[in-house]
């Protein structure tokens, strides 16, 4: 696959009238992911599905999508969208033993910190909920290491994620996680594909004119791609 990428910024199927944050990646990215890392009736996890977008779209391109996900409203809406229901399970990606058969590719956005530092992005971003920049990295260490565990041997782990670029400057987060999972036993780096992305649109996310289209403050984000060492089969 090309290690650079330049698509349209769209997210144009409905989300419910409630969701004033619209966290999903643009399914034609979606689309040039399943496509490049997985061939027709193999299987692809999202542990963190949001609302579904590698599930709904792995399954319209031919694989057997599976997922997580811990809030519970788009758990539902998921569901609702997917030819088996039950391959969408309701829960907390650190606690689950999930009875998934291996995945030959996982497909995933994690949350993000630094829009809301100081409160836990793993725990839907309660204001109870309390953690650092450093306790992230490690959390983040923590669940992949734990969904290797659900994947094949010979399995391909791709994130999806940017760096963010805010009023006090930027988070390197793209490059602090794939540090962190480069450094694990679990992943080898294979490699980054740069994602440019054309147009903009208002999500809430982006600000005015000079941020970039993507809604994180840049036009490019970076999708992180693993190979997994030591996975289920
Ligand atoms: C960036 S969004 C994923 C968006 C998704 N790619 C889409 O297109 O809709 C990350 C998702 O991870 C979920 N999440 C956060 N912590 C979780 C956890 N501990 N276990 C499972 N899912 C979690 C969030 O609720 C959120 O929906």
């Amino acid at each position: 696959m090309k290690t650079h990428l330049s698509l349209p910024t769209r997210r144009s199927d409905a989300l419910p009238d409630h969701v004033d944050n619209d966290v999903r990646t643009p399914a034609v990215l979606v689309e040039q992911l399943v496509e490049a890392f997985t061939d027709p009736g193999e299987t692809v996890l999202d542990p963190f599905a949001g609302f579904g977008t590698t599930l709904t779209v792995a399954e319209r391109l031919g694989r057997v999508a599976y997922g997580v996900e811990v809030d519970a409203d788009r758990a539902t809406f998921v569901r609702e969208r997917i030819a088996d229901p039950e391959n969408l399970v309701h829960g907390d990606v650190f606690d689950l033993d999930a009875a998934f058969p291996p995945a030959d590719c996982c497909l995933t956005s994690p949350p993000y910190i630094g829009w809301a530092e100081g409160v836990d992005p793993f725990r839907n971003y309660d204001p109870d909920s309390e953690t650092t920049y450093e306790d992230y990295l490690n959390d983040i260490v923590r669940a992949f290491e734990h969904v290797a565990g659900w994947m094949a041997a010979d399995a391909t782990l791709v994130v999806d994620i940017a760096n963010l670029k805010t009023e006090d400057g930027v988070v390197t987060l793209a490059w602090d996680v794939g540090k962190c999972l480069a450094e694990t036993d679990a992943f080898d780096f294979r490699g980054e594909i740069v994602v440019t992305w054309d147009g903009r649109e208002s999500d809430g996310r982006g600000g005015d004119d000079s941020n970039g289209a993507y809604g994180y403050g840049y036009d490019h984000s970076y999708c992180l791609v693993y190979d997994v060492e030591g996975g289920a089969r």
